[in-house]
């Protein structure tokens, strides 16, 4: 171990000569770490660079490079004739944030912001992570069509014209844009112009833009209860007043949330399939909601996340394609139809607003990628899209069935299964009072997902229940795994 030259034990290092990392490097950041720890304190003296590196056995050349490197970084002076020194200015005693932990740290407390405080008190994390069968709003992705998809990534990422290869347009790809305008016209009986569409990366961002744009603090936001998690706390987090409106037979319990919250700035609803109780809104409640807004100079949120998968008759036409006024903002996502990791969704935005969210998407990080945007316009007008859509909708149609009949013979004392026209998941009421949660947590452990129904709500309701994903669920597997959900419900029964 080197000494000073008054003797003092001077440095820690630990050169390892097998590790790969060049000695030079090892010594540099040995040096620095001195430094920023103060253990090396300014003015002192380092050893000669032939002292060193006879004590380290390495070449002369090698500490004279790092420490002429300390020096061209301000660590270090040297002075003519007189040797190097530790550099005068750093006083880390005076900003002693600045400083290194020497060796075990007490992690500091940190203070964080009001919003982030209510960003870790949010449960849409949920999402996350490996999924175990029946997590809800999980595609089948053993069944997406990889092999193709992959051709069309290629293709986009191949093309002369590179542009996508970059930012892309500021509200998302023209041609992405456009294709999505074909779809709604077609699936959802909407009439939308290109132009008024923003590419978003997934409902989720839509969410955030929208009220970024509109909301602002104690402002009242309508929202369903139960309802979608991570749009709620969203809100919550943007400072808005977010208020429970109970769900009915024909959806948003209008009458009870004008009474009750009168001037909201933003209504936000599921109506094709409520989340997650799987309602959908009927027409007089939706043309009762879009006069009360209209009337009110209100804004209505349409996530229509799942709308895709209808197991009886057609697919309704959407809210939005009521709007003769302009007070909708229509959510859609590729999340469902395709996969989530493909990070892209959109809005249909009132065309006064177009600008403002496009600019707002850029500002807020651009999170989706012009390239994917290229590849997925391209899928749908190649008929790709719709093709895959309709056949999950029957394998999804199937375990539903399967899924239904299953919970029905084997978790009868236990659980109220409701069968659903649509979507990707069903409710399960719970019987005998059990606790929502500590189902889901038994279930956990034993492999199986579900999401308890208290957390989708603000209010809690008069009935516990949990939601179970069927779309991505192996149907030959359902029969096994309910079984299994028995043996836990009966256990804690
Ligand atoms: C009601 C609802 N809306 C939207 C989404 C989709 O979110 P994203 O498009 O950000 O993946 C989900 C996903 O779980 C959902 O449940």
């Amino acid at each position: 171990m080197p000494k000073s030259p008054g003797g003092a034990l001077l440095f820690q290092f630990n050169l390892d000569r097998d590790s790969g990392v060049p000695i030079y490097r090892q010594l540099d950041a040995s040096l620095r770490r001195l430094i920023l720890d103060g253990t090396l304190e300014p003015r002192q003296k380092l050893p000669s660079t032939r002292e060193l590196a006879r004590e380290l056995g390495v070449s002369r050349i090698t500490v004279k490079s790092v420490y002429e490197q300390l020096v061209a970084e301000g660590y270090a002076q040297s002075r003519t004739g007189a040797g190097t020194f530790i550099a005068e200015g750093l006083d880390f005693e005076a900003s002693p944030k600045m400083r290194l932990p020497r060796h075990k740290a007490r992690v500091p407390d940190i203070e964080i912001s009001d919003r982030a405080r209510s960003i870790m008190s949010s449960k849409a994390s949920m999402r996350h992570g490996q999924t175990e069968p029946f997590r809800p709003g999980v595609p089948a992705l053993d069944r997406f069509p990889v092999k193709i998809w992959n051709k069309y990534m290629l293709d986009a990422m191949s093309r002369d014209e590179r542009h996508h290869l970059s930012y892309g347009q500021v509200n998302g790809s023209t041609a992405l844009r456009r294709s999505i305008a074909r779809h709604l016209t077609d699936a959802r009986g909407m009439q939308v112009e290109a132009d008024q569409i923003v590419i978003t990366s997934g409902a989720q961002q839509a969410f955030v833009l929208i009220a970024f744009v509109l909301l602002n603090k104690d402002d009242t936001v309508w929202y369903e209860n139960p309802g979608h998690i991570a749009g709620r706390d969203v809100m919550q987090i943007m400072g808005a007043r977010v208020v429970p409106v109970p769900i009915d037979a024909e959806g948003l319990d209008i009458n009870y949330a004008v009474e009750k919250y009168p001037k909201p700035a933003i209504i936000f609803t599921t109506p094709s399939h409520q989340q997650p109780l799987g309602t959908t809104m009927s027409l007089v409640r939706r043309l009762a909601l879009l006069n009360y807004a209209h009337e009110n100079d209100a804004w209505v949120i349409e996530d229509d996340y799942d709308s895709e998968f209808r197991y009886r008759g057609r697919p309704l036409p959407a809210l939005s394609a009521l709007d003769s006024e302009r007070r909708v903002f229509y959510v859609g996502t590729f999340s469902k139809s395709m996969f989530a990791a493909i990070r892209t969704g959109y809005i249909v935005v009132p065309p006064a607003l177009v600008e403002t969210f496009a600019k707002a998407r850029n500002l807020l990080g651009q999170s989706s990628s012009a390239v994917v945007e290229e590849a997925l316009s391209q899928f749908m007008n190649d008929g790709r899209f719709v093709e895959h859509i309709r056949k999950m909708r029957r394998i999804y149609r199937d375990r539903r069935d399967v899924l239904f009949e299953c919970l029905m013979n084997d978790c009868a004392d236990t659980l109220e299964p409701q069968s659903t026209d649509a979507g990707m998941h069903m409710l399960a009421w719970l019987k005998n009072d059990l606790d929502d949660l500590t189902v889901h947590r038994a279930l956990l452990k034993q492999g199986i997902e579900s999401l308890p129904l208290s957390v989708y709500c603000i209010e809690p309701l008069d009935r516990s229940g949990i939601v179970l994903g069927f779309s991505s669920a192996d149907e030959r597997r359902i029969p096994k795994l309910v079984k299994r959900m028995a043996t836990v419900l009966n256990s804690l029964d």
